[in-house]
């Protein structure tokens, strides 16, 4: 595959799009390691004061975004589009109108340019982000999956092959964040508002379970609505302390199943992936619980974390190395699973 690149110099580069929810996202990859040129352009500010992202307002920007964010990708990259081996978009998991912009996007310039087009699954990018920033990681591994859509405990045995070990019965662990910080006025979105208003908070000061389903699945609700009652009790509480609460047991649910499915399934590495990993206390309670247990940790950068299309670019180098390209008749799938 390499000594034919498109480039002539055996480096295969794939223009990755991202449109899943409300980041308009292009980048380039080479090889599926380096990072050539990588444009995220949020929606944040169209969806803020609706507290959540709007789906038809996510299409019609993602519409209006893309090809300015796909020019500037290859204006960065110095490249034109005809130096490009493949062009990769997100299918699933997403919002449906949002996805099928990338994905027509993506397929027009595949036959514009006469070079394949790669189905990529969002959960699988965010997975990729850990192998696009340390490419002497190997599977297996245990990975925590966690963002605004899903809360996984995936364990990975090979390169696209993933065992489902547990899922979240209600909410997803960055929703939780959002409902939350959207309950306290903090805005849209609140997983980086929570994050930063908890390091002035008190962690201890407001009592909150942490349910534990059976086995290695997660529940955020409950947790979700004990801070709404306690608040609606304790009107004075400080926003503050409620923040660093909740994120300590949010976090304490998520660290503490990663760990005992680690020591169950017998993994040697721990990689954290998602939105949600981005969060400074998860992030320094895996390092601890990974030191105490003798488990190698990975965590990709917190701009890795959060949606962004060199991730897409990355996990579509993978996958075209075992699949090849996808048909073009190939839809967007809003449920798309990993496992
Ligand atoms: O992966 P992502 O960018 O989009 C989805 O695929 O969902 O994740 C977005 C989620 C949001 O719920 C956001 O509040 C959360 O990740 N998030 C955080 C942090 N940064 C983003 N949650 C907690 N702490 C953060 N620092
Ligand atoms: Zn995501």
């Amino acid at each position: 595959m390499s000594t034919a690149t498109k480039g002539g110099d055996g480096k295969f580069r794939i223009l990755g799009i991202e449109t899943s929810c409300d980041e308009t996202a292009a980048a380039i990859v080479a090889d599926g390691a380096d990072v050539v040129s990588s444009v995220v352009s949020s929606q944040v500010d169209l969806h803020a004061r609706f507290g959540g992202v709007v789906p038809e307002i996510a299409s019609r920007a993602h519409v209006e975004l893309l090809t300015p964010v796909v020019a500037r990708c290859l204006v960065e990259a110095g490249l034109e589009g005809n130096q490009l081996d493949a062009v990769a978009a997100t299918v699933g998991p997403g919002l449906a109108g949002a996805l099928l912009v990338g994905v027509s996007t993506a397929k027009a310039l595949s036959l514009v340019w006469g070079v394949p087009f790669v189905a990529v699954n969002h959960m699988e990018a965010h997975l990729y982000a850990c192998f696009l920033e340390d490419p002497a990681l190997e599977p297996p591994l245990l990975v925590l999956l966690v963002s605004g859509g899903h809360t996984m405990l995936v364990a990975m045995d090979g390169h696209g092959q993933y065992r489902l070990i547990g899922t979240t019965v209600d909410d997803a662990v960055g929703e939780a964040f959002d409902k939350v910080a959207r309950f306290l006025g903090l805005g849209y979105p609140g997983g980086p508002a929570i994050d930063r208003l908890a390091i002035v908070g008190d962690p201890d000061a407001v009592p909150l379970p942490r349910p534990m389903p059976a086995g290695f699945d997660f529940s955020l609700s409950g947790l979700k609505t004990a801070v709404i009652r306690y608040v609606k009790a304790h009107p004075d509480v400080a926003t503050a302390d409620v923040a660093a609460s909740f994120q300590k047991a949010a976090v304490e649910m998520l660290v503490d199943k990663a760990r005992r499915a680690a020591a169950e399934t017998g993994a040697k590495t721990l990689c954290l992936g998602g939105g949600v990993a981005a969060n400074s206390l998860l992030r320094e309670r895996i390092l601890d619980v990974c030191e105490e247990d003798g488990l190698q940790a990975f965590l990709p950068s917190r701009e890795m974390c959060t949606d962004n299309a060199a991730m897409v670019a990355a996990a579509a180098w993978w996958r075209y190395r075992s699949d090849g390209p996808s048909p073009l008749d190939i839809g967007v799938d809003p449920n798309l699973r990993l496992a």
